[in-house]
């Protein structure tokens, strides 16, 4: 069982453990990681272990600034402007890797381009006190929804990991926007807790949108699946489902939903982004054997929710 520790007393012990190459679950201001160093390849394993995560998965090294990041990969002056506005916070670059990048190539899945990010709070101090990369996915098994709170990571992953760092339920809620930053411009391969309007102002160039392929196979179908199914941008409530809404204004019969939660009752994109997938997790241990969900506009981080949602929905295999 996983021993949960507050953040302001644990650094000692998650460096203690990350350094024998043990896997420990750390607070983000995007969602909980499931973090190890990413120097060391068995380290690394155990994280694939622990998730059950399909191997093909490249994963995101965390780094404690901008100076740790450009040993590993080779930044483009537009690289650097997108780390310097950003971080740390809800950014990952995707940008060429340096051939003595130190990065064990389990993390990249053999990829020659590696993603980056330096992420806020305990993370971050966590990293700086190892002054090495951890590589981090989402705290939660491969494919369903991801932990933002200690408990869910708990609840998820706790009888396979031996610490579980607490600093609450997580600002954010949404992973970390991620995009590639190539000669010919940046493209998005997954929308996140940064809007794209805000990278495309600090850039002053528009991002691309529709990448295919390889990119970021958190764009696997069917993501985020709880066990309930979902149906989206819903009007009507019908009999025996839960009801996921947003805004001030109820679906034609929510008063029979079996359980409704709001994701934001003012409409508010940034809290409907930290509550969703915890509300997700409610709805879902409901036992409704659908959830429907009103629909969340698009813009802004609406873009990401919508994008999870999708997933969650997607046919299962
Ligand atoms: O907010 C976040 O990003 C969280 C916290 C813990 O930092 N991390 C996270 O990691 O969401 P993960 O592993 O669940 O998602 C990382 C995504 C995957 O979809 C992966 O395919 C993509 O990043 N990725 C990693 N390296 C890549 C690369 N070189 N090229 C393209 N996509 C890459
Ligand atoms: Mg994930």
């Amino acid at each position: 069982m996983a021993e949960i520790l507050p953040q302001e007393n644990a650094l000692d012990a998650a460096s203690r453990l990350l350094v024998t190459g043990e896997p420990v679950a750390i607070p983000t201001e995007t969602v909980y990681g499931l973090a190890a160093d990413a120097t060391n390849g068995e380290a690394v394993a155990r994280i694939f272990e622990a998730k059950g995560r399909p191997r093909f998965n490249p994963l995101i090294a965390h780094v404690a600034d901008v100076n740790m990041a450009q040993r590993i990969a080779h930044f483009s002056p537009l690289a650097q402007r997108l780390a310097e506005a950003f971080w740390p916070g809800p950014l990952t670059l995707v940008l060429p890797q340096r051939d003595a990048s130190g990065i064990h190539p389990l993390v990249t899945a053999g990829l020659d381009t590696i993603a980056l990010r330096c992420p806020q709070g305990f993370g971050r101090e966590v990293i700086a006190r190892l002054g090495r990369p951890l590589a981090a996915p989402s705290a939660n098994i491969s494919g369903r929804v991801t932990g933002t709170t200690a408990q869910a990571v708990d609840a998820a992953l706790g009888d396979r990991i031996k610490l579980i760092v607490d600093g609450g339920p997580t600002r954010v809620g949404l992973e970390s926007t991620i995009v590639k930053v190539a000669e010919d411009g940046i493209v998005l391969l997954r929308p996140g807790g940064l809007a794209v309007e805000e990278i495309e102002r600090a850039a002053g160039a528009p991002v691309k949108r529709g990448a295919r392929g390889v990119q970021a196979p958190g764009m696997l179908a069917s993501h985020y699946a709880p066990q309930a199914g979902i149906r989206l941008d819903i009007d009507e409530i019908l009999p025996g489902e839960a009801l996921l809404a947003f805004g001030p204004d109820r679906a034609r019969g929510a008063a029979q939903a079996v359980l409704t939660l709001n994701l934001s009752p003012a409409a508010d994109l940034r809290e409907a982004a930290a509550n969703l997938f915890s509300y997700l997790s409610k709805l879902d241990a409901s036992g409704a054997k659908t959830i429907a969900v009103e629909p969340v506009p698009r813009h802004g981080l609406g873009e990401a929710i919508n994008d999870r949602l999708a997933r969650a929905a997607a046919p299962r295999d």
